[in-house]
């Protein structure tokens, strides 16, 4: 039986897809991580959470790369490791180097540092003639450094952090006092979540203006495979929330071939040469522009709507390609008996206040185009939505027309109301 080992984990949906694929593979794990009490110990049935059902949890450091990299060597010792992985991405470039120490597949550590990076991924693409938008960096502490900065790029611009995922901190400012206030957010965020020191910078970038789509690939010894490209929808408070997604996007065959001829090159310009990679894009008018490459599976269900209407697992891909196989094509169900188009819709707080009820979510859960559909209980506290860690659910429908998902899932999403118990003050 195949080893693998799963560096740390998101919490959300990836935290019980990647241990689905494992089971399905019939891959065992060990599970490592520098706090097991991050995770839960169960789900909402009270069988045990399945990152807890690998061969074994194993605590050790894993902010610190070399401590991580020792525990790695000593559990490859005991019962020897075939890949390693994590879905999490603050520590993809952990897991990378652990891969390349112990002489497993994995994509180069190099490429995945600068993917990890949005300061190093923008000097990279400019590096390789890519066109992208007008951008710079200043230290958080540095008043006229990000002065300078701003009169470089330009408003509109976006702040955003070098090393944040989920949107958090990326704001839109049209002016300077919008852009000190996003600034001064960003510098008081010192540790992430993981207890991590972030990097004291802000990265500033042209706002690019076109409507928002991903190209999701593989690579395999440097060859890419692109499975297809999603929309996504945005709102929320900073208007940059992931309101939704579908698959395969609502595009012409051209806008969709500029968009995966884009996102290979950017690919190919960062080195980004074996794994499962999630590439964010604008289409504006001049073209498409590149927003992130993610060296990982796409988080926010969108493996799910993949899955249900191509067959591809991407968490099973990304497994096999880090014990070094081949992926394999879906065998079952066959392609006509597939739905066309799968959405998923998430409810984005627009209050704050303590969840008494989600009224509708039952009527939602059994509608016949819905696969699937979940929401927090009530005593959920929710805070109106600047980022994707806000929902308070979501809804994934899959239809037989090509563009059809969508508007159910969002007209589903429109049935639902949120009860409060009390309105916290502002
Ligand atoms: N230069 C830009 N122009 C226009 N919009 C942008 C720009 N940069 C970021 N955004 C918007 O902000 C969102 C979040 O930015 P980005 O993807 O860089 O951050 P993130 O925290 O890594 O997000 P996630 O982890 O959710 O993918 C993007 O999906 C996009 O909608
Ligand atoms: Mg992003």
């Amino acid at each position: 039986m195949a080893h693998l080992l799963l560096v740390e984990s998101w919490v959300g949906a990836m935290g019980t897809l990647l241990p689905r694929a494992l089971a399905d593979l019939g891959v065992e794990f060990t599970f490592l991580t520098r706090r097991p009490e991050h995770y839960p110990e169960s789900l909402p049935d009270g069988s045990p959470h399945p990152l807890r059902r690998g061969r074994a949890v194993v605590t050790a450091e894993t902010n610190d790369p070399a401590g991580a990299l020792d525990a790695a060597r000593r559990i490859h010792a005991e019962a020897p490791l075939d890949g390693v992985l994590t879905s999490c991405d603050y520590y993809l470039s952990t897991a990378a180097r652990i891969a390349c120490e112990l002489g497993l597949p994995g994509p180069a550590p190099e490429a995945v540092e600068i993917a990890c990076g949005k300061a190093r991924t923008r000097a990279m693409l400019d590096r390789a003639g890519i066109a992208g938008p007008r951008h710079a960096i200043a230290p958080i502490d540095d008043r006229a450094a990000l002065r300078a900065a701003a009169e470089t790029v330009g408003f509109p611009l976006v702040v955003k952090p070098t090393d944040l995922c989920a949107g958090m901190f990326v704001r839109r400012a049209d002016d300077w006092a919008t852009l000190e206030t996003a600034a001064g957010d960003l510098r008081r965020f010192e540790v992430n979540a993981r207890g991590q020191r972030r990097d004291p910078v802000v990265l500033l970038e042209e706002f690019l203006d076109g409507p928002e789509f991903s190209v999701e690939s593989w690579i395999r010894h440097g060859e890419i495979h692109t499975v297809g490209v999603t929309d996504k929808s945005l709102g929320g408070a900073s208007g940059f929330v992931e309101t939704g997604h579908m698959f395969p996007a609502d595009l012409t065959d051209e806008y969709r071939a500029q968009l995966v001829t884009a996102a290979e090159a950017a690919i190919n310009a960062i080195g980004l040469d074996h794994g499962v990679v999630h590439t964010e894009l604008r289409l504006t008018a001049a073209g498409p522009r590149i927003i992130e490459i993610n060296p990982r599976p796409a988080g926010n269900q969108i493996t799910e709507l993949i899955r249900h209407v191509t067959g591809i697992d991407l968490p099973t891909v990304a497994i096999e390609l880090a014990l070094g196989r081949t992926p394999q094509p879906p065998t079952l169900p066959q392609a006509r008996q597939r739905p066309r188009s799968a959405a998923v819709s998430m409810l984005v707080p627009t209050e704050e206040g303590v969840l008494t009820g989600i009224d509708g979510a039952t009527a939602v859960a059994d509608h016949p185009a819905v696969v699937s559909s979940s929401f927090k209980a009530p005593g959920h506290k929710a805070t109106v939505g600047v980022d994707n860690n806000s929902y308070l659910g979501s809804v994934i429908t899959v239809s037989h027309e090509r563009t059809g998902a969508r508007p159910l899932a969002e007209q589903l999403l429109s049935s639902i109301s949120v009860t409060y118990a009390e309105v916290l003050a502002r």
